[in-house]
């Protein structure tokens, strides 16, 4: 089984994180292949917990190599931050590899970020504020910086003037900002430069040598189906593809090389951020949710909004990522419900629909029609295999199975890395 994309199935923060380090310690190399420092990712070991937000969350396991691909937009300075703030913990990160060809989240890119939300005003997408549109969008206008650059000042200088001319005007003339000095810039990457040099390396060609060895690599999805700028909720999205088919232009491995994708899946839906939800609720019961399942961004603190699971995004995901299996997490959350609705279809317009419409207007007014399935009051949080779950919970992960497309093949019962029912390997 030598490679596996892991992802999010639904809008982000489906416990990404705990999938990704639960089977670390048994693959060669977990590899970052989208998104940036927008992610947030708990990781709790023993009575320690980690917050990892640009790191793959292999990067706690002795032995696996953590990558980050060319995918993924990099701020040099949170790269370093997040690196000495693990070392003090005593993880050792010099095995950290950093593709050359990713492209650097520079400080203008932060601004534009934020200073471009305030003017959206009622119609902000909620972004993270880190800079990660404005980087991709540089790297598509191909006025990008790139981690090699650093390498080259004549390079790097040349770049950076091209990419403030056309920024300098937007930020005087529109934004009312002062215009930013292109040779502070420069300084300022340079002086990053000779502490990630350790790190820079051609991850595609070692990638896919270790691949052709016979090595475990697990390529791991920041964010999540529907937040995909081509398959989510667009424009209230993420500017990278978190879809299967990301890990391959993300780290630069071709679609016949992966074996299995594994969609990460929490046990209801929550989202962060503007956008369409149709599950999403404003009662006692998203309280509860928000209250029991701990749903505050691990990045920006924000309260997450909470609803029902959505079989429609589910099997959605899917379809769009080819997905062989789901981990279904936070199955725990919903111990105490006498009964729990679950979305198995839209009502749009009068009309029942089985399948995310590819209409955002349609998808806008989309009502959740839920069955109910009844629930349970036992603590599940102790249970090692699947007989070991109250009836009605598994008979909720058996309904979920069925309307979702893909076999559930581990549950999680609780944020430890221990606290997870394995029904099939991963790795067989
Ligand atoms: P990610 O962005 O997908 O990695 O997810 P986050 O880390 O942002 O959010 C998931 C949260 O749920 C984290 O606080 C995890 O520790 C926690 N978590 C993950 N799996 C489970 C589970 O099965 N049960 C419970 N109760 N918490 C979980
Ligand atoms: P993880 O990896 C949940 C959301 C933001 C915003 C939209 C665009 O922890 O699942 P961006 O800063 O990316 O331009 O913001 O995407 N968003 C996330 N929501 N989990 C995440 O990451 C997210 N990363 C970005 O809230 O709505
Ligand atoms: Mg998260």
């Amino acid at each position: 089984m030598p490679a596996l994309v892991l992802l999010g199935a639904q809008w982000g923060d489906e416990g990404k994180g705990k999938a990704t380090d639960l089977l670390g310690g048994s693959v060669d190399y977990v590899v970052r292949y989208q998104g940036g420092n927008n992610a947030g990712h708990t990781v709790v070991v023993g009575d320690q917990k980690y917050a990892l937000h640009l790191l793959p969350s292999g990067i706690l396991s002795p032995e696996c190599t953590p990558v980050i691909g060319n995918g993924v937009v990099v701020d040099p300075a949170v790269l370093l931050s997040e690196l000495s703030g693990l070392n003090e913990r005593g993880v050792d990160t010099s095995k950290l590899l950093l593709s050359g060809n990713a492209h650097l989240i520079t400080p203008y890119n932060v601004t534009l970020d934020k200073v471009g939300e305030r003017f959206l005003g009622k119609r902000k997408i909620g972004t993270t504020g880190r800079g990660i549109g404005p980087t991709y969008a540089d790297k598509i206008n191909r006025v990008g910086i790139r981690v090699q650059d650093l390498y080259d000042e004549s390079i790097l200088t040349q770049k950076v003037e091209a990419a403030l001319e056309l920024k300098n005007q937007l930020l005087a003339k529109l934004y009312n900002r002062r215009a930013i000095d292109p040779a502070k810039i420069v300084d300022e990457l340079l002086a990053y430069a000779e502490q990630i040099k350790p790190f820079v390396a051609d991850t595609t060609l070692i990638l896919n040598n270790a691949i052709d060895e016979g090595k475990v690599v697990l390529f791991e999805g920041g964010q999540g189906t529907l937040l995909d700028v081509d398959h989510g909720t667009y424009p209230f999205v993420t500017s990278s593809n978190p879809t299967a088919g990301g890990a391959c232009t993300g780290a630069g491995v071709g679609p016949t090389k992966i074996n299995r994708v594994i969609g990460i899946l929490k046990a209801y839906t929550t989202r962060v951020g503007a956008g369409p939800f149709p599950t999403e609720l404003f009662d006692e019961d998203g309280e509860k949710l928000r209250t029991i399942g701990h749903e505050r961004g691990v990045t920006t603190g924000r309260d997450r909004r909470c609803g029902w699971f959505d079989a429609v995004i589910a099997r959605y995901a899917t379809r769009v990522n080819g997905l062989t299996d789901f981990f279904l997490t936070k199955l725990d959350v919903l111990t105490g419900w006498e009964q729990i609705p679950v979305c198995v279809a839209y009502e749009i317009d009068g009309k029942r629909v089985e399948e995310l419409p590819y209409s955002q207007s349609d998808f806008h007014h989309a009502k959740p029609i839920y069955e109910m399935l009844p629930g349970w009051t036992e603590d599940i949080s102790k249970a090692k295999t699947f007989s070991d779950l109250p009836k009605n919970a598994q008979a909720y992960v058996k309904a979920l199975e069925e309307m979702s497309g893909a076999p559930i093949s581990a549950i999680g019962v609780g944020p430890g890395r221990t606290e997870t029912i394995e029904i099939n390997s991963f790795l067989s």
